[in-house]
């Protein structure tokens, strides 16, 4: 029952901005709204993933840990389908021009890269043989947030937000890798 409910709670993002694109149809420029909503989900559900350990005493959610981390890297997937389909309307010499042109892009296809690595290797008999290597989920964030702080031309308070929660998540993370090395 949990399972559903957060199946649903994460589907919800999409569902509202299927809603605000195809029923109210109130967006002005939809691929600029595809890359905001994707990009950020994508951001704030891998994040919560290493957060899941850290507020385990509180709220258990470490058996859906694997569902919640797909769903980010759906969210990547669906951003990067904007980028290719919509943006670049599957021109691959696009693809390859703005990559070069702009490093943020680059930043943002190696963290895919990664982010497919991990969903593939997720499959129950291939983890067994590759959960040391889902640690690069760690690179995969700070690529994807220099990513995201590289698209912004200028920053606002809710961006500053954003910036502040992964910073504190990343402390918090930081401490309790130290604490289990030491085994404090
Ligand atoms: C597949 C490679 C990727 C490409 C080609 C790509 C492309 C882009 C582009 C073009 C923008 C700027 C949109 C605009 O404002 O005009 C953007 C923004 C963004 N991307 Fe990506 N991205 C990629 C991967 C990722 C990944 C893996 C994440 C997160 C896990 C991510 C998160 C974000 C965020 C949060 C923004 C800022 C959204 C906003 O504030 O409007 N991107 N991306």
């Amino acid at each position: 029952m949990k399972r559903v409910l957060l199946f649903f709670i994460l589907l919800l993002p999409l569902i509202f901005a299927s809603y605000e694109l195809f029923v109210i149809e109130n967006v002005k420029d939809p691929i600029k709204y595809i890359y905001t909503f994707t990009g950020t989900w994508a951001l704030v559900i891998l994040f919560f993933t290493i957060t899941i350990s850290l507020i385990k005493k509180w709220i258990n959610l470490l058996k859906y840990r694997k569902m919640i981390g797909l769903f980010g890297f759906f969210y990547s997937l669906l951003h990067f389908m904007n980028f290719f389909i919509l943006d670049a309307e599957l021109s691959i010499s696009f693809v390859v021009k703005e990559s070069l042109d702009k490093p943020f892009i680059y930043l943002g296809m190696i963290s895919f890269l990664l982010l497919i690595f991990m969903a593939i290797t997720s499959k129950k008999n291939l983890y067994v043989k590759y959960n040391n290597y889902h640690k690069v989920v760690y690179l995969a964030l700070i690529l994807s947030t220099i990513h995201f702080i590289m698209a912004q031309k200028s920053l606002d308070l809710l961006q500053f937000s954003y910036i502040l929660i992964i910073l504190i998540i990343s402390y918090f993370k930081l401490l309790q890798q130290i604490l289990k090395k030491n085994k404090i």
